[in-house]
């Protein structure tokens, strides 16, 4: 039996989009779903409790930062993530493939794995397949991703047909090297860059070795949003029906809507929490930039549609005052703003296709959001 276990309850009649559960070792997950990104084992600036009461059911960690800094043999003898951080729903970890191929010069790949230099003092390490399942192993993730290489865009066809291939192998080695597979599933990762023949091939590959879930990574990576939407429309089809599909690294509004219509069912994205840093609220209206000196003497709340703890006690104001002078609490209100905002849409997304309405929600929502 493997670790985590998808149940498809039904898909939208109107747009296809599938409404399920997954079920994990710590918890049912409703799908589909938005996990908010706790990098460095906190979803920045927010406590635990901060996330539930929000309602999120699962978040994201990461490999590389873990290892980095605390260890991950610190973060096992603290009893597992879930202990260290205090958070006991699920808990997905990405494999360090990504992070590590986003830092240049300061890496090195080879059929082994990647040598690479730590972004912070400059010392010298090796990821591999054996080594990313070790890791992910040592902090007890619900859910622990391949270790994969992320070809960038543009790449030509040679190197991307060369890296899935790469990426197959290697995902056959983090299955071969996970043992703990009643508690932590392993999920693969299709590759194939903006090549319809090579997603194909990689989807094909990818599938064929048996897992609890599949991903789908290269995506989001400066390519047009049109060439992104192409490639899941015929990525998406090759994976199997009775797994989960997550969609790595995407997840602004429209994509959450859309890429649900693909029948993608889990996505993740630094996005809400990192421009709440800096001062933007996404609201049912559309974004608000709060810094801006228009909202000033604004006394109204972010968004009147919204139940956050923000939106029931403070004004927009308030909070661009708190941004203008760097106070932490402003990033708090608006990080716990945006994540709820995301978090409400996906229930809402979820409730359209209980309705077989996904169809007219995404118009009515892109019309309000987007102006279109
Ligand atoms: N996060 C966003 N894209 C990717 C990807 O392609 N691979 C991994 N491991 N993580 C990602
Ligand atoms: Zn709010």
């Amino acid at each position: 039996m493997y670790a985590v276990r998808y149940e498809l309850i039904k898909t939208c009649k109107q747009t296809g989009a599938r409404l399920g559960r997954l079920h994990t070792p710590h918890g049912v997950i409703d799908t589909p779903i938005f996990m908010p990104v706790g990098t460095q084992a906190t979803v920045k600036s927010l406590t635990p409790e901060e996330l539930k009461e929000i309602e999120a059911q699962i978040i994201l960690s990461n490999t590389y930062h873990l290892y980095l800094r605390p260890g991950h043999e610190i973060v096992k003898k603290a009893g597992g993530l879930h202990k260290f951080m205090n958070w006991d729903k699920p808990i997905l970890t990405d494999s360090g493939g990504f992070q590590v191929f986003s830092l240049g010069p300061l890496r090195k790949i080879s059929e082994e794995g990647v040598e690479f230099r730590s972004h912070i003092d400059g010392s010298k390490h090796m990821l591999t397949p054996e080594k990313a399942v070790e890791i992910q192993n040592a902090l007890g993730s619900d859910i622990m991703m391949a270790f994969d290489e992320c070809a960038p865009y543009p790449a030509d066809r040679e190197y991307v047909k060369n890296s899935l291939e790469r990426t197959t192998r290697w995902l056959q080695r983090c299955k071969d090297a996970h043992k703990n597979t009643e508690n932590q599933a392993l999920f693969g990762i299709v590759q194939g860059g903006m090549y319809k023949d090579l997603r194909e091939q990689s989807a094909k590959e990818i599938t064929s070795i048996d897992l609890p879930g599949y991903a789908v990574g290269g995506l989001s990576v400066g390519e047009p949003k049109e060439l992104m939407y192409e490639v899941l429309d015929y990525t998406v089809p090759l994976l199997p029906e009775d797994k989960p599909r997550y969609l790595m690294g995407v997840g602004t509004p429209d994509i959450l809507i859309d890429g649900a219509i693909r029948g993608i069912d889990m996505f993740d994205c630094v996005l809400p929490t990192r421009i709440a840093r800096n001062g933007t609220a996404m609201t049912s209206q559309g974004k608000v930039v709060v810094r801006n000196a228009v909202y000033a003497e604004d006394f109204t709340t972010l968004d009147p549609e919204c139940d956050c703890y923000a939106c029931k006690n403070y004004t927009k104001a308030y909070i661009r005052h708190l941004i203008k002078t760097n106070e932490i609490l402003g990033a708090r209100l608006l990080s716990i703003h945006n994540l709820r905002f995301l978090i409400k849409l996906m229930e809402n997304v979820r409730q359209a296709i209980m309705e077989d309405r996904l169809m007219d929600f995404r118009n009515e929502f892109f019309e309000k959001y987007y102006g279109k």
